[in-house]
């Protein structure tokens, strides 16, 4: 009873952090609340996690992809989060005291960069919620070429957005997109699930 009070007080810290951060910082934080059990389980449940050594995840925001990414990790596998707002990433490393778990506070157009300074090369699977519509065109372009040439041959880059206005984007690096709806969250989300980078680590 207690401990499930405790869960439920986080869950509310961690969504009263993300909404204020919105208001703040509409353009880079891009929706005022976290991901619903339904988008993560969309996203997530296909993924062969056995086949997953390095995860990355951009924008991960408080960690409600994140936790939902641990839980379903190998015991021996890595996962890299790169967030560009010092809130969030101080929130994450408060909630996930887990070894596999690396934050990286900082953009992920600097894809290369943080996975050099962590000393991972390619990545298996790469989860992204960074509002590519209303970033600048050049930084939406460095980070997925970024992407493009760090996930692996076999890899998939799980990408959710508000808008699908990134879709030409992705076809043009990946030669594999898959689109889904998630009518359950918030503010319905567009899922692209691509493979088959066309540039690789
Ligand atoms: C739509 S929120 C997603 C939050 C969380 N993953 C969730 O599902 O609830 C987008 C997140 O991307 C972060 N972000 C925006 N631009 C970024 C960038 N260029 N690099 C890293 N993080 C970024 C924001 O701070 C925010 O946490």
């Amino acid at each position: 009873m207690e401990r499930s009070t405790t869960a439920r007080e986080g869950a509310v810290r961690r969504a009263l952090v993300f909404a204020l951060n919105f208001v703040k910082h509409p353009r880079m934080v891009g929706t005022f609340a976290v991901s619903s059990p339904a988008l993560v389980r969309r996203l997530l449940d296909p993924t062969r996690w056995s086949g997953v050594g390095l995860g990355l995840e951009l924008g991960p925001g408080v960690g409600t992809i994140t936790g939902a990414m641990l839980a379903r990790m190998r015991p021996d596998a890595r996962l890299l989060a790169i967030e560009m707002n010092r809130d969030f990433v101080a929130e994450l490393g408060r909630q996930f005291p887990d070894p596999r778990l690396q934050v990286a506070h900082g953009s992920a157009a600097d894809l290369q960069l943080h996975l050099r300074q962590a000393g991972f090369e390619g990545a298996d699977l790469v989860v992204s919620g960074i509002p590519f519509s209303t970033m600048p065109p050049a930084i939406r372009d460095r980070t997925l070429d970024a992407v493009a040439s760090a996930l692996r041959p076999a890899g998939t880059f799980l990408v959710y957005q508000y808008s699908a206005k990134v879709l030409p984007h992705l076809v043009r690096r990946f030669g594999e997109v898959e689109r889904e709806r998630e009518w359950r969250n918030l503010v319905p989300v567009h899922v692209f699930r691509c493979r088959a980078p066309l540039a690789g680590p």
